[in-house]
């Protein structure tokens, strides 16, 4: 049994916790190795650790991957970003999430870098630093096709060019955001490329040097390498799933989360009794339940009522009834032994089998993100 090295954020007695999400360090170091291999130098990496690391715990993968070599983190949220200061980390953070006006005094404390959607933030942020020695770094957001947020194109030339990019700003970045690059449309993927590029080289012409330029997520990285520019932002592949529905073959990532339940409790049922809430679940035969202490509020989905599987010794057991705030019931009837104390997989490895995050997002008609970054944080997140 690997080391069990505590986690940052939670006290160490929830180490005897019955519900774990363990979160395999070297898997993450071996899909950091699979991204650089998809680059051609001196392309960096931005290493996208919102949600709290897409579920995996933001400051342990934050920690591990700037001791492996990655310079630049990205976040959602202003907090998210304070949060990875608070543990020490020094490293370039960008919040790539929309912010108020309110929240820059935070920010600027935080060294935290903002993304500019649109000028009267940047506005904002100017009034705040104008008597500053030195000028704060901004990345600029165009939105080339996404329909979210960003500049229109036609509005980032003016905008690089107004005073306030002169003076108190300072642009680093020039970025956008695919909408189908893990979808079937190259086509519409070529044209956000294309667009992104014409406005650098336009910036360029006018005189404007932006040094960083960054465009591709997971599925650009392996499916785009004209959208590497000189910065990628890989998020789901360092966790080691992939969104790409078509493509080349998938690179060889290593799932990184392993969530498991200790089964609490074994029932027996006569034919016809119920399990749960709403007696979603009436057995049609004499059963064995086993109850895990895992629920909706830890992000195992209640769609998952009736519908999921969990492994245990090394197969697959139903769960039976609905999913609760804080509990799980499985049907362990045709797998001999079970009993109290025994580890259930949800998402991971056990024996030969395996459930995966796209399993869980199969069975839930969503994508492994959500079901990653559900993992809520009563699941203790344990690092090996
Ligand atoms: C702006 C931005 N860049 C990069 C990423 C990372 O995407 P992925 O997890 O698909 O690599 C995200 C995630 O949604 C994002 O919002």
């Amino acid at each position: 049994m690997p080391d069990r090295i505590p986690t940052n954020t939670l006290p160490l007695s929830t180490h005897a916790s019955p519900t774990i999400a363990a979160i395999d360090l070297s898997a993450l170091a071996h899909n950091l190795a699979v991204v650089r291999r998809h680059l051609t130098a001196p392309c960096n990496i931005l290493a996208v650790v919102k949600a709290d690391a897409y579920g995996h715990g933001a400051v342990t993968i934050s920690q591990t991957l700037a001791g492996l070599g990655v310079a630049r983190f990205g976040v959602a949220t202003i907090q998210e970003g304070v949060t990875l200061r608070d543990a020490g980390l020094q490293a370039p953070i960008l919040v790539m999430g929309a912010l108020l006006p309110a929240q820059l005094p935070d920010l600027l404390a935080h060294k935290l870098t903002p993304v500019i959607h649109e000028p009267s933030i940047a506005e904002a942020l100017a009034a705040l630093v104008r008597s500053r020695p030195d000028p704060s770094p901004i990345h600029i957001k165009v939105d080339t096709g996404m329909g979210r947020l960003g500049l229109a194109p036609e509005a980032v030339l003016p905008f690089l060019q107004s005073p306030l990019c002169k003076g108190p700003l300072r642009v680093e970045g020039l970025m956008t955001h695919l909408a189908d690059a893990d979808g079937g449309d190259p086509d519409y993927t070529e044209s956000q490329i294309a667009r992104f590029r014409a406005l650098a080289a336009q910036a360029t012409a006018a005189g404007v040097s932006i040094p960083l330029l960054h465009v591709a997520n997971s599925a650009a990285i392996l499916r785009y390498p004209s959208s590497h520019f000189n910065l990628v932002r890989p998020g789901i592949m360092l966790y080691g799933y992939q969104s790409a529905l078509r493509g080349p073959a998938a690179p060889d990532l290593r799932h990184v989360l392993t969530l498991s339940a200790t089964v609490m409790q074994i029932k027996h049922l006569a034919s016809g009794q119920s399990v749960g809430y709403n007696r979603a679940y009436r057995a049609s035969r004499p059963s064995r339940i086993a109850v895990l202490p895992i629920g909706y509020a830890d992000g195992y989905s209640r769609a998952l009522s009736n519908r999921g599987h969990v492994l245990l010794k090394g197969r697959q057991a139903p769960v039976v009834g609905r999913v609760c705030m804080d509990m799980t019931m499985v049907d362990v009837t045709d797998i001999p032994d079970v009993t109290a104390g025994d580890e259930a997989v949800l998402i991971g490895w056990q024996g030969e089998a395996q459930i995966t995050a796209d399993d869980l997002a199969r069975w839930l008609d969503t994508i492994p993100y959500e079901v990653l970054c559900a993992i809520g944080p009563r699941v203790a997140r344990v690092y090996r």
